[in-house]
């Protein structure tokens, strides 16, 4: 996720684009830049860190010039650095371009690029956009966005700009948001509403493969082929706080929701188009560097560490490597067992967790192989481990993690059968199976979001329980603990999560009438046993919510309510299987008039031990 702003128009465009980033900052504050055209020359100027460090470097002297381009940026492909920033030019500086998205193509652009002599300066993705366009460009601005965009794959919201064409801004989106904010006499472009709100309240909503020529007077919206598309202007009701949160009430159900595109992005480039392997660029690891790894520690707090739970399972069952999963701030002062033939997996939204960071160097200074899964380019994580692999799913906000957690699935998911491709333990028509499994997940995550009304009633009706159970077996267990983390967390219900089958052995004196019980019957082989137990629970006169795989006939008739998942492959229904979850918490909390967002005591990155 990144923010983007463009606008031409009689005024100063600096103006409007430092404010209009800084409604987007919450798209990304890795870095920030402008570029600025006054008809001669293009001046770009760009700054590492927040909005704040490219003020300060600007001064009162802000670039001159009535059409612009600027961007804050959430590093995906590149480091946070003032090369990296957007925007990018090509060797000319005739052609300046900002992006948020990831160019999946890109580096077989770059070799093709690089080959004809192009010079690249930044490490990005994004790049080697404006060196095609400069390849592109036959005199005609708008017939070489075109054709660069029939070269590029990959998701983007792109903002084009060219010294050759004053007074014209072209843009095009693919799988990321841009709107075009329609003034009088000026026109806007922006990743999102926020951004142009105080301007105007009149938009065009662009959609996937459209384009527009925007002008001070004009916008012409048109598909790539070039034919145009009739546009209906949006008018925005929002006020500017709701716009910020995309008209959603709060951060975290705005990023429940992200989720689809989330793992989609996570999964971007890393698919290989015949199903049939993992394709992990960034890794250098060789076959041979993994050949004597006996033993796989994951570390972790919180969210990341419930992650790092289903993470066991993936890795010990795909790719049959013994997996310990430990909670960080135990790991370092219990003397690990650890050698250089250990692989040390460290998990991290963040990648600034302190607890996290100290076993990380210490499984380093005992001589383990480590690799870190983040979801920030550049943390102290990333740096700190020897390979890093990046979760896309943009910066979270919302204190409780959600889409963090499901792409920190789908990583360690591909990094198993990635290990298991390396090992040879999985069949490769099993690898395609998963590999097709994983592909379906954003259009099954994105079915289940479309009817949360269930959901939403049981939380208003059992919002105000005192206790919650959550009980499941095998990777319904691991996805139990999260859901009850959740539901503490942000509507401080107390609740816990239990091993199905341990309940018999102390907790079920607890069970009493009324107690709700949320009870996970996603896995086959341990169906009949998870029954079992929620019989248990139900003969002590509990609620039992159940939830299980679409087409199961039997759960049904053993719960007092149901929740279906989209059926999928056993490994990957965690991933699916805790999105009710996170809407029931977030619900609950709702109900309870929690601040949902900011729940008591608790901050978003935890720094200290
Ligand atoms: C819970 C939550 C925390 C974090 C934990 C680790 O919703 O967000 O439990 O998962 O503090 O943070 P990271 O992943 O940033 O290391």
């Amino acid at each position: 996720m990144c923010g983007i702003v463009g606008y031409v128009g009689p005024k100063q465009a600096a103006d409007f684009l430092l404010e209009g980033m800084s409604k987007l900052e919450y798209r990304g504050y890795d870095s920030a830049g402008i570029a600025v055209f006054d008809g001669q020359t293009i001046a770009v100027q760009k700054s590492v860190g927040r909005l704040n460090n490219l003020e300060m470097k600007l001064g009162s002297s802000l670039p001159k010039g009535n059409m612009g381009i600027g961007h804050t940026r959430w590093a995906t492909h590149g480091r946070p650095s003032d090369l990296n920033s957007h925007p990018h030019t090509d060797c000319s500086g005739d052609f300046v371009i900002v992006h948020n998205g990831i160019i999946e193509n890109y580096l077989h652009l770059k070799e093709d690029l690089i080959a004809k002599g192009h010079v690249f300066a930044s490490e990005t993705d994004t790049e080697v956009v404006a060196h095609l366009l400069e390849e592109c460009y036959q005199g005609d601005f708008e017939a070489a966005v075109k054709k660069v965009l029939t070269i590029i794959e990959g998701s983007y919201a792109l903002v084009f700009m060219s010294k050759h064409d004053p007074g014209k801004i072209i843009c095009s989106k693919q799988d990321n948001p841009l709107v075009i904010g329609l003034g009088e006499g000026e026109n806007f472009i922006a990743s999102d509403i926020p951004a142009i709100i105080n301007y105007t309240r009149k938009t065009y909503i662009l959609s996937d493969g459209e384009m527009a020529i925007v002008t001070p007077e004009s916008v012409w919206v048109m598909n790539r082929q070039g034919v145009p598309v009739s546009k209906k202007v949006f008018e925005v009701n929002w006020d500017a706080e709701a716009a910020e949160k995309g008209g959603y009430e709060h951060f975290m159900i705005k990023e429940i929701y992200e989720q689809p595109k989330a793992i989609r992005e996570t999964m971007s480039g890393r698919l290989a188009k015949d199903d049939s392997s993992i394709i992990f660029d960034e890794l250098k690891w060789t076959k041979d560097d993994l050949a004597n790894i006996n033993k796989i520690f994951i570390i972790a707090c919180g969210t990341a560490y419930h992650a790092g739970i289903v993470g066991k399972y993936y890795l010990e069952q795909l790719a049959r490597v013994p997996v310990e999963v430990d909670i960080a701030s135990e790991f370092r002062y219990r003397s690990p067992l650890v050698d250089e033939n250990t692989l040390t997996l460290v998990i991290s939204q963040s990648g600034e967790t302190s607890d996290t960071l100290a076993a990380l160097k210490e499984a380093k200074r005992l001589g383990a192989r480590t690799i870190a899964i983040t979801n920030v380019v550049g943390s102290s994580i990333a740096r700190e481990a020897d390979q890093v692999i990046y979760t896309w799913a943009g910066p979270e906000i919302a204190v409780a993690s959600t889409k963090a957690y499901t792409t920190q699935l789908v990583s360690v998911c591909m990094f198993a059968i990635y290990i298991a491709g390396m090992r040879g333990t999985l069949p490769v028509e099993t690898i395609k199976t998963l590999i097709r499994g994983l592909r379906e997940l954003p259009a099954q995550a994105h079915e289940l979001l479309e009817d949360v009304e269930p959901i939403k009633t049981f939380a208003q009706q059992y919002g105000f329980a005192e206790d919650v159970f959550f009980i499941g077996r095998s990777l319904d267990y691991a996805v139990a603990l999260e859901g009850a983390l959740k539901l503490k967390e942000i509507s401080y219900i107390h609740a816990e999560a239990y091993a199905a089958g341990e309940l018999k052995h102390g907790t079920l004196a607890l069970i009493v009438d009324g107690v709700p019980v949320i009870a996970l019957a996603t896995q086959h082989d341990v169906y009949e046993k998870t029954l079992s137990n929620i019989k248990e629970v139900k003969a002590r006169d509990a609620v039992v919510i159940g939830i299980g795989l679409k087409g199961d006939k039997q759960l049904v008739k053993y719960v007092d309510h149901t929740i279906y998942i989209p059926a999928t492959e056993k490994y990957l229904t965690p991933i699916l299987t805790v999105i009710p979850l996170q809407l029931l918490a977030y619900y609950a909390a709702v109900t309870r008039g929690c601040d949902v967002d900011k729940p008591r005591n608790l901050a978003k990155s935890v720094t200290v031990e």
